[in-house]
C-alpha cells in the first residue's frame, strides 16, 4: 500500500537550525523539504540545508527600503518551490500578508502559549518563575505568536537552570512535537 504524496515543506530558519534538521532525519514522516529559506546569511540552518543538496534562499529586511518589499520578496521565493505548507522553525521575523495570504504556515514557538509570547519567550519564563514551561506548534496568524495552537509539549523548570540549559530541554521536546505535528498534517489534510 503506498501512502500519500509528501506533503510539500518550505522551511523558514534563523538560528542554529536543529528544528529544520529533525523534519530533515524523519526519514517515517510523510514529508519533503523542498527548500530552506532564511532572513540572514550564514547559519547553521541554512548550512545544514545545503550539507542534504537541497536548496536555499535568503531574504533580508534590511535590503528591502520598506517591510511590504520584504514580504513580497519572500513570497515569492517562497512559492517557486510550490510548497504545501511553510514551517516557521526559528524564523526571527513577522511574517507579512503577502506570504500568509499565499500559503498557510505554522511556527514552534519554546513556550506554553498564550504565555510568553516574542523573541525572549524563554528568559522571560524563567524570569516569571514558572516551573513548567515547555514549547507550542500554531498556526501563523497576523500576530505575535497568537495563531490557534496545535499541539503543546510540557517541560519542568528545574533548580539552577539558565535561559541556555532550559532553552536546551525544551528543543528536545520542541523537535519531537514538529515532527509529530507535521507528520499528523501530513496524514490528515483537512486544514487545506
Ligand atoms: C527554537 O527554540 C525556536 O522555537 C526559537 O528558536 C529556537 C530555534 O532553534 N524561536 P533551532 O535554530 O531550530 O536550533
Amino acid at each position: 500500500m503506498t501512502g500519500p504524496d509528501p506533503l510539500r515543506l518550505v522551511v523558514l530558519v534563523s538560528g542554529s537550525g536543529t528544528n529544520l534538521q529533525a523534519v530533515l532525519d524523519a526519514a517515517d514522516a510523510p514529508v519533503r523539504v523542498v527548500a530552506v529559506g532564511a532572513d540572514r546569511d550564514g547559519t547553521g540552518g541554512l548550512e545544514r540545508a545545503a550539507a542534504r543538496g537541497l536548496p536555499t534562499f535568503v531574504c533580508r529586511v534590511p535590503d528591502f527600503a520598506v517591510r511590504a518589499a520584504w514580504d513580497e520578496a519572500l513570497a515569492r521565493l517562497v512559492l517557486d518551490h510550490a510548497p504545501d505548507l511553510v514551517v516557521s522553525a526559528g524564523f526571527m521575523r513577522i511574517l507579512g500578508p503577502a506570504v500568509l495570504d499565499a500559503v498557510r504556515v505554522v511556527n514552534t514557538h519554546p513556550a506554553l502559549l498564550p504565555s510568553f509570547p516574542g523573541a525572549h519567550a524563554v528568559r522571560d519564563a524563567l524570569a516569571h518563575g514558572v516551573r513548567v514551561t515547555g514549547c507550542t506548534c500554531h498556526w501563523v496568524d497576523a500576530g505575535v505568536d497568537t495563531g490557534p495552537i496545535i499541539d503543546q509539549r510540557a517541560v519542568r523548570v528545574e533548580p539552577g537552570d539558565t535561559e541556555d540549559t532550559l532553552h536546551e530541554r525544551i528543543k528536545v521536546a520542541e523537535r519531537e512535537m514538529l515532527v509529530d505535528v507535521l507528520t499528523a498534517l501530513a496524514e490528515d489534510r483537512s486544514w487545506r
